[in-house]
Formats: structure tokens, C-alpha cells, sequence
């Protein structure tokens, strides 16, 4: 059976104090259903990465980045690449944030890179999916999503996609207190997990973890979760907050 996954992205937030309070209130919150009943893994600033894997090396708390670079070393100035985030003992990175996609103008095509050399590079990627507003509004979803998860897997063996884990959050949702219903969120799942068994087969699609972000709460993560297709959060606002975190990993656990 596989076990829910709940990840928390801190996004551009917490210092150097407040990051390795955080990660230990989480870890002590969290430790008796961390790694058993769920697993966990937080996603902090790159610069806070090392310092908050420190604190979490005794837990099961896994740590991952929020991006990465294509290339491994080199002129890249700015960049950290896959073997930087693997060294400093983090195991996830995010691909795909809709933040990267509309913020920063990210490709599909480049996240596609990002989501092939992480897993070259031995991390697990967080492939991040998720229509606009307008979007839903106009009903492209479907046609919005199931883009971005055909260009963003482009080229994936059915060897490497193991190595995935995918997350709908749609842009509406995210950061606004406006959640998906668990209906409006499970159809978009089922919608992914058709994709990917179109692309990998039934069994490999059943066994690739899809989560759920978007205004994740304690309030609304267990009704959330008990949808078919919904394997997992990714929770941001909330997960800066470690009572709230630790609610949605017991919630879920
Ligand atoms: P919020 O939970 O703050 O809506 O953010 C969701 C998100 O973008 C997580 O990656």
C-alpha cells in the first residue's frame, strides 16, 4: 500500500532562525506518524536547504529543494544543480511550480529538463501541474493540464516515471483560501492518472502518487484525502505554521 505523502513548500519564506525552529517544532510534532502512517518532506529556501536537513537528519522528515538547473556544473551563475542539492542530503526538488511556470516564465519543455535531470541526478522530482483561473473558466483544464503532463514527462521511461511524484495545484487556489472542492480536485486527478496509464500503463499509473496544493488547512485536509486519486498534499501557507503542518500529517497519517 502506498503510503500519503504530505510536503510542505515554504516557498521564498523563514530566515535562519526561524527555519531550523520550524523544522524542529515539525519534527517533534510529527514523530510519532512521520515515516510510519505518512511520509513527510518539507521544501525550504536553497540557502536554508543544509541547516534544516541538519535538524532533520535524526527524523524521517524528508527535505527537498524548489528547483534546480539543468546542467550539472559550469558557468551557470546563479544556478544549483542536482548533485549541489543531492550533497546536502535532500532527496526531493520541485519542478514545475506554477510560481516558476507564471512568475518566472518556465517551459514546459524546460521543465521537462529539470524533471529528467533530477532524476538522473538521483533526486525525487515534485512535478508540479495546474490550470489558471481563466483557464478553468474558459473549461480548458483538461486541455491546460494534460499538456503540461505530456510536455512535462516528455521522453520519461516507464523505469524512470517510478521516480515521479506528480501535484495539481491550480493556480486559482493557490495562496487565495479558495480550495478545489475534493469533487473538483479528484476529477482532475482521475483526468492525470488516465494520462499517465495512457502513457506508462495501468499498473505504473496506479502506483504514481498525485497530490492536491492549493490552500491545503487542517480544516480541509482529511475530506480532501479521501478522494480516490488524491494520494497526497502539498501544502504552502500552512506548512510555515508548525501546529497547522502537523495537523494536516496527522489529518492524512
Ligand atoms: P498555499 O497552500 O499557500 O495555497 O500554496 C500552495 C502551493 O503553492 C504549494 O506548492
Amino acid at each position: 500500500m502506498r503510503k500519503p505523502f504530505v510536503a510542505g513548500n515554504w516557498k521564498m519564506n523563514t530566515d535562519s532562525e526561524t527555519c531550523v525552529s520550524l523544522a524542529k517544532s515539525i519534527a517533534s510534532g510529527s514523530r510519532e506518524v512521520a515515516g510510519e502512517g505518512v511520509k513527510v518532506a518539507v521544501c525550504p529556501p536553497f540557502v536554508y536547504l543544509q541547516a534544516v536537513a541538519r535538524v532533520l537528519s535524526a527524523s524521517s522528515i524528508a527535505v527537498g529543494a524548489q528547483d534546480l538547473y539543468t546542467e550539472s556544473k559550469g558557468a551557470f551563475t546563479g544556478e544549483i544543480s542536482a548533485l549541489m542539492i543531492k550533497d546536502i542530503g535532500c532527496s526531493y526538488v520541485l519542478c514545475g511550480h506554477s510560481e516558476r511556470r507564471h512568475v518566472i516564465g518556465e517551459s514546459d519543455e524546460l521543465i521537462n529538463k529539470k524533471v529528467t535531470t533530477a532524476i538522473n541526478g538521483g533526486l525525487l522530482p515534485i512535478f508540479c501541474v495546474g490550470e489558471m483561473l481563466e483557464e478553468r473558466e474558459a473549461s480548458r483544464t483538461s486541455e491546460v493540464v494534460s499538456g503540461q503532463i505530456k510536455n512535462g514527462l516528455a521522453s520519461l521511461s516507464a523505469e524512470k516515471i517510478s521516480a515521479v511524484t506528480v501535484a495539481y495545484e491550480p493556480v486559482w487556489a493557490i495562496g487565495t483560501g479558495l480550495t478545489a472542492t475534493p469533487q473538483q480536485a479528484q476529477e482532475v486527478h482521475a483526468l492525470i492518472r488516465e494520462l499517465l496509464a495512457e502513457m506508462y500503463g495501468g499498473q505504473p499509473a496506479e502506483e504514481i502518487p498525485i497530490l492536491y496544493g492549493g490552500s491545503v488547512k487542517p480544516e480541509n485536509a482529511a475530506e480532501l484525502m479521501a478522494e480516490r486519486d488524491i494520494n497526497g498534499l502539498l501544502v504552502g501557507g500552512a506548512s510555515l505554521k508548525a501546529d497547522d503542518f502537523v495537523a494536516i500529517i496527522k489529518a492524512v497519517a
